[in-house]
């Protein structure tokens, strides 16, 4: 323990010097020249069709975007970050003289996303397909500078100023602790590049999110106080919208300002203030030595169920025995994984921070999660696990033991402690024949391992382990071949040495298949179940975006408004992400509130957590052992009449419909692959994965870190990559080269294969 300060340092600085290879700095002026695209109208002749979209404005004519609008294709939207943002185009004569009205050109605001259609080839119907840039334009705009009958014509285009009357707009949905709030009507870059908010009571900028689109959103508890919004746009100008929410406000209204940007006044404003450098140091006079100084956010909802899984490997946390008490490390704490297990005594900094740190309290965690650096903002405002900077990302009721909940982020002062556990150290098996997994937990004092060795009952001699990620650690010898023989310091014996001769067993009899687990094929329940269905998200389903699966954004993934959040009992920590359920309401148990002779298909797309405050058959209803869907509004209407609120439905899973194949998007950060697998058809939901880099030679696991989220600790930046799939059905698929070697984080690959 007395060296871990040193460790630390050492951290520091290598990865610094990662990190400043890869800060980019994101110049979005608009582009001086004229860039080749296509496109296509939609919409019907009044653009009533192009109403709502991907970038949440809603009803366009009232938010004043008319009919100049447009969708724009995976290679300009940007997930969101191009939403508002204005375009000029003009027909491109010399591509398509036939086709184009000279002379004209028409500016549209992006407010919508072209999804791709893989069923179609890119050149004749696919046109939205990565890579190609195309607007899919309201039509009247379209006809400003194409004629009808081409239905696809050539452009050329540049990004121009937006120009706006009257001020920025704030639009106010959610509910208590979660402010969605819309941006709109904004003037020169039309996108916002960051966005804070304040309420009355509090004394600091809280950072907002993008949720999806142009919605940002808090998670703070700002009802019944003024609101002021501090908005940075695309180019770096920032205003400051004092008091712009009145106290009264409520959950659905617009707030108009007087403000609004202006390319002047970006040019001569100066660039942000330099971050102000957090020392690391922990020499201080005014704290004992042993305790240093970091800060801590929180993360996961009260019941800390968005905290399951994580970089350390332990999985369920509850059925672990890790509770709530648990945090997510930043790269200067985590330490590549070593941290993992270490347990923290931690208490706000009153000097630092009097008004909102609980006084005379601490909180005892245990390092289960890594919080990876957010290159996208800064140390001090966001990118607060950005190294150098020590951070720990607390289960919500962890932190909320010492921190005040409109905080949002409190300084901290912390000290390693020896971790106090019931029981024998625990030895979970995992991996294939020449290649075991072995997790280790509930591991006291240290809480982490320094190294492993591993002995088989046919063998004399240990063979070291390697740390694989996490608290995982691996051999490379036949499962087969080894029984344990578990040396003193470690748990009693007999559990591993069974553990182990039941995976020698199992290997044998299925030498053909990655994993030994057993599994419900989707095809076998025939059977009704009962269960209850609520709904959620607004009439459009935009309040179901995101969500515990890790989809992001549900329309431009293709999972459209069907879609539910599954309560604990059907969840299965995220393993049943991406399934389908056909869902009927049950006219037996309610007639009055079914409507008759339909069924809805849903893909499950969130988790619905317990709220223990209240009773379970009173607004509690995802409390377990409760199945229950909360239903994205859509659906559930397909089945429900409206007032009922809540109706009884029976249900089955049902093999998952997609076009085209899986797809992969890739985040994280080098020696982090975050992989999310979308598109799934048949049981919709993956059991295990692997990948392989072009410049390696084996097949690595990969672990679910959350919900549809798959990651690999190697470094595998500027290989090809290939990955080897396996669903809950226990098919197998092989996606050789999925990835081509010069791929970026942040991108999606679309693969040909689809499991049937
Ligand atoms: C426009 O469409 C044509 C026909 O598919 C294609 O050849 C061309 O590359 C497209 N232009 C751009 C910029 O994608
Ligand atoms: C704001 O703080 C005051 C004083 O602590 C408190 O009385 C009031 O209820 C708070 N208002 C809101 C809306 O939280
Ligand atoms: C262990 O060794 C014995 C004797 O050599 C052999 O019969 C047995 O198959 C071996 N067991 C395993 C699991 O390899
Ligand atoms: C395994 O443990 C038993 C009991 O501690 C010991 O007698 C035996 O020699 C050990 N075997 C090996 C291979 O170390
Ligand atoms: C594994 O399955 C593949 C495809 O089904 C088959 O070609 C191969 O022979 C099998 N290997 C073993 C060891 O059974």
């Amino acid at each position: 323990m007395a060296s871990s300060p040193r460790a630390f340092a050492l951290v520091f600085f290598a990865v610094a010097a990662v990190g400043c290879t890869q800060l980019t700095t994101a110049d979005d002026a608009a582009p001086p020249v004229w860039l080749k695209a296509n496109a296509t109208f939609y919409g019907g002749a009044d653009a009533s069709g192009t109403m709502g979209g991907a970038c949440g404005y809603g009803n366009l004519y009232s938010q004043g975007y008319g009919t100049r609008n447009a969708a724009l294709s995976t290679a300009l939207f940007n997930d969101g970050a191009s939403c508002g943002q204005c375009y000029k185009i003009a027909c491109d004569r010399k591509r398509a003289p036939q086709w184009c009205k000279p002379g004209v050109t028409v500016t549209i605001t992006a407010t919508n996303f072209c999804p791709p259609n893989w069923d179609l080839p890119s050149d004749n119907g696919g046109w939205c397909n990565p890579p190609r840039p195309h607007f899919d334009m309201a039509q009247p705009a379209w006809e400003k500078i194409g004629i009808y009958s081409a239905g696809i014509i050539p452009v050329i285009y540049q990004r121009v100023p937006c120009i706006k009357k009257g001020g920025v707009r704030f639009t106010i949905n959610g509910h208590d602790y979660f402010n969605l709030v819309l941006v709109t009507n904004v003037a020169t870059t039309g996108s916002i590049k960051s966005m804070d908010i304040m309420g009355s009571n509090s004394t600091d900028w809280m950072p907002m999110v993008r949720n999806w689109g142009a919605n940002w959103h808090s998670l703070s508890y700002l009802t019944g106080q003024t609101l002021s919004f501090r908005v940075t746009n695309m180019d770096g100008q920032t205003l400051v919208f004092k008091n712009i929410v009145p106290s009264g406000w409520k959950f659905g209204q617009t707030f108009t300002s007087k403000l609004q940007f202006n390319a002047l006044l970006a040019a001569a404003q100066d660039a942000p203030s330099p971050p102000t450098p957090m020392a690391p140091s922990p020499s201080t006079d005014e704290t004992p030595p042993v305790w240093l100084k970091a800060h801590a956010t929180f993360y996961g909802g009260a019941d800390a169920s968005g905290t399951m899984g994580g970089a350390c490997g332990y999985v369920d946390l509850y059925s672990q025995g890790y509770g709530t008490r648990n945090a997510a490390l930043s790269t200067a704490l985590f330490n590549d994984g070593a941290s993992c297990g270490q347990c923290y005594k931690i208490a706000c900094d009153r000097k630092r921070a009097p008004q909102w740190c609980k006084p005379g309290v601490t909180v005892t965690v245990t390092a289960t999660n890594f919080c990876p650096p957010n290159w996208n903002l800064p140390s001090d405002n966001g990118g607060w696990c950005n190294p150098p900077r020590p951070h720990f990302d607390m289960a919500q009721p962890a932190w909320e033991k010492i921190g005040v909940y409109r905080a949002g982020i409190i300084p901290v002062m912390y000290q390693r402690v020896p971790c106090v556990k019931k029981g024998g150290v625990r030895f979970t098996i995992n991996g294939h024949d020449y290649f075991n997994l072995v997790l280790v937990t509930n591991v006291a004092t240290t809480g982490s391992i320094k190294s492993m060795d591993i002995m088989g009952s046919n063998s004399t001699d240990w063979m070291p382990m390697v740390r694989n990620w996490g608290a995982n650690w691996h051999s490379l010898s036949s499962g087969k071949h080894l029984q344990a023989n578990c040396s003193s310091n470690m748990a009693p014996a007999g559990a591993f040495l069974l553990v182990l001769l039941a995976v020698a067993k199992a290997s044998t009899a299925a030498a053909n298949t990655t994993t030994t687990t057993t599994t419900n094929p989707v095809a076998a329940p025939t059977q009704w179940l009962k269960a209850h269905a609520t709904f959620y998200g607004g009439a459009d389903a935009s309040g179901t975006m995101g969500g515990a699966c890790g989809y992001g954004n549900l329309y431009s993934q293709g999972y459209g408004t069907r879609n539910a959040a599954l309560s604990t009992a059907l969840f299965n920590d995220g393993a049943s992400c991406g399934q389908c359920y056909k869902i009927a309401c049950d006219r037996k148990r309610a007639p009055r509130w079914c409507k008759p002779g339909v069924t809805v298909t849903i893909t499950a797309t969130n988790f619905c957590p317990p709220n223990w405050n209240l009773p379970s058959d009173n607004g509690g209803w995802c409390n377990p052992p409760r199945p229950h869907f909360d239903m994205a509004q859509p659906a559930w209407e397909k089945i429900g009449v409206y007032s009922a609120g809540i109706i009884p439905v029976i249900y089955q899973r049902v093999p998952c419909v997609k076009k085209g194949g899986l797809r992969f998007t890739i985040n994280g950060h080098d020696y982090f692959q975050l992989v999310l697998v979308t598109n799934v058809a048949a049981a919709g939901s993956i059991k295990s994965m692997e990948v392989m880099g072009s410049n390696t030679a084996d097949w690595m696991p990969m672990a679910r870190n959350w919900g549809a989220q798959w990651h690999s600790l190697a470094y595998l930046t500027g290989q090809g990559l290939s990955f080897r799939v396996t669903n809950t059905d226990d098919q197998t698929l092989v996606f050789t080269n999925a990835v081509p070697p010069g791929w970026k984080f942040g991108q999606t690959f679309a693969s040909k294969l689809q499991f049937k």
